[in-house]
């Protein structure tokens, strides 16, 4: 997979994506991650990017022609143009199983008061990562891309995210425990030391629905 992100402020992701799991996914040559600044862009002479709203209000507002030309720069049959904005749709675990199947994906990161109306005919999907205002659309394309890698064959290995919450279950993740088996009083429960797999798989499904039960009532509704 290719992902290109168009951001103001590439230095933001340092750390996030020369760390870890996303670290070995590129070194591995599981995906290809390219950050893109827009400015470079720019036919301003002081390579302008943002310019005030039409019928005045606050902040500034991202221009139209700087993501245009970045964006028809690298797009191709094969790509999934995406805005992080927060009235795009609610971004959920079986978006990024979809995304992952993706070729090649551009991210689009706002800043300031947001983007000229415009620039949303670039996008095949607009997506928020949640019902609050972040300063810029950076935090949210590191939360895509996290979410999307980690899926991709041979990144981690598939069994561990298929039990993770939210997959097609709509569960929780069922609760682990490693070494000692007594902490401080807390008992690991005793069927996970029992060796007998079918009775632990029985056992983590039931937990799995309590714990979804009691957290996220919401989600077992959701469920055929
Ligand atoms: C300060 S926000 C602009 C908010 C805009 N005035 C509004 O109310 O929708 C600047 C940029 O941050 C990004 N952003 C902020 N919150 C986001 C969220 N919840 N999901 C996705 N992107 C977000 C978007 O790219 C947005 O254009």
């Amino acid at each position: 997979m290719k992902i290109d992100i168009l951001t103001l402020f590439p230095e933001m992701f340092q750390g996030v994506f020369t760390e870890s799991i996303l670290k070995r996914a590129q070194e591995n040559e599981k995906v290809e991650i390219n950050l893109h600044n827009f400015r470079t862009f720019s036919k301003d002479p002081h390579q302008k990017v943002d310019d005030t709203p039409y019928g005045g209000g606050a902040g500034m507002v991202l221009m139209a022609q700087p993501i245009f030309d970045c964006v028809e720069s690298l797009r191709t049959k094969e790509s999934k143009v995406i805005l992080l904005t927060p009235s795009g749709k609610p971004y959920q675990q079986r978006m990024a199983y979809s995304l992952s199947k993706e070729k090649h994906l551009i991210l689009i990161c706002g800043h300031y008061e947001g983007f000229d109306e415009r620039i949303r005919t670039l996008a095949d999907l607009e997506i928020s990562i949640g019902d609050y205002v972040l300063t810029g659309g950076e935090i949210p394309a590191m939360v895509l891309v996290d979410s999307v890698v980690r899926l991709l064959p041979d990144v981690i290995q598939e069994e561990s995210h298929l039990a993770d919450s939210f997959n097609d279950a709509n569960l929780l993740d069922y609760p682990t425990y490693t070494k000692p088996r007594n902490f401080r009083g807390m008992e690991v429960p005793e069927i996970l030391l029992s060796g007998d797999h079918q009775k632990i798989e029985a056992y983590r499904l039931q937990e799995s629905i309590k714990k979804t039960e009691a957290l996220r009532p919401d989600l077992l509704e959701k469920r055929d």
